[in-house]
This record gives C-alpha cells, sequence and structure tokens, in this order.
C-alpha cells in the first residue's frame, strides 16, 4: 500500500502558517491553524492503487480543552469533530491513527477546525 510522511510545510494552509517556535517538530516547522473555525491544513498524497491505508496525524495542544477538528478524504468526512486532547504544552506531541480508503492517484486529506478554537498545531501526516 502506500507510505509517506506529509510534513507542515507540504500542506497547503489557506488560514494559518508554519511555524518554528514550539520543539519537538520533526521538519522545517509546524502548522498553525488560525484559531477560527473551519480552518484547514490539507495535504495531497499519492497511491499507485486503490487501497486501505493507516494515517498517523502528529500533533500537539498545549491548550486546556479538546480541540476537535473534521477529517475528510478526497471530499468526503470520514471524522466529524474528532477530539485532539490536550498534550500538557505545546512542544509536547502526540499521534492519533484512523483507517482511510485511497484511490490510485492524487488523494487529498484534509484536517478542519471545527470550533473557534481552531484546530492542534499539525507537525505531520504519516501514510502506512
Ligand atoms: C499559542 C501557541 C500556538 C498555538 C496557539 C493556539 O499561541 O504558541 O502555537 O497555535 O496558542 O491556541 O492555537
Amino acid at each position: 500500500g502506500p507510505s509517506g510522511v506529509f510534513r507542515a510545510d507540504e500542506a497547503l494552509v489557506p488560514r494559518g502558517t508554519v511555524d518554528t517556535d514550539h520543539a519537538g517538530h520533526s521538519g522545517a516547522g509546524f502548522v498553525n491553524l488560525e484559531n477560527t473555525q473551519g480552518s484547514y491544513a490539507e495535504w495531497t498524497v499519492r497511491a499507485a492503487a486503490a487501497s486501505t491505508a493507516s494515517l498517523e496525524l502528529r500533533y500537539a495542544n498545549g491548550s486546556a480543552a479538546d480541540r476537535p477538528m473534521d477529517i475528510s478524504v478526497n471530499g468526503t468526512r470520514i471524522a466529524a469533530g474528532r477530539a485532539f486532547p490536550p498534550t500538557a504544552n505545546w512542544d509536547t506531541w502526540a499521534t492519533a491513527a484512523l483507517p482511510v480508503s485511497l484511490k490510485a492517484g492524487a488523494n487529498t486529506v484534509r484536517f478542519t477546525s471545527t470550533t473557534a478554537d481552531g484546530g492542534p498545531n499539525l507537525d505531520r501526516i504519516t501514510v502506512r
């Protein structure tokens, strides 16, 4: 099946930035989504053939509350308001995984903030 690591600087982030001011991110930076409902980060994942994969998101949430996001693949929402719980501080990263169905060719994977607080900070996604 498809595999790969997709870093913050490879994401489309129309309402947010790629920042470096918290330790522990794995690449050039991490995605800091705008603190507003609807801000999102989107990666394009290429698969040679249609397949089921595990999608793992590495994130940090230094706030005291969950930072829920919708997760969609190719425009279809596969998780609604999934909770990303606090990770103690913005330098502490956690991973969350879910199964995804990919088609052959380019797939879009999007994480969308569902509350006015915005999503957590996003370091990378791993597909395996
Ligand atoms: C802080 C933190 C940011 C984070 C933001 C948030 O400002 O430094 O990295 O994105 O909180 O609440 O989302």
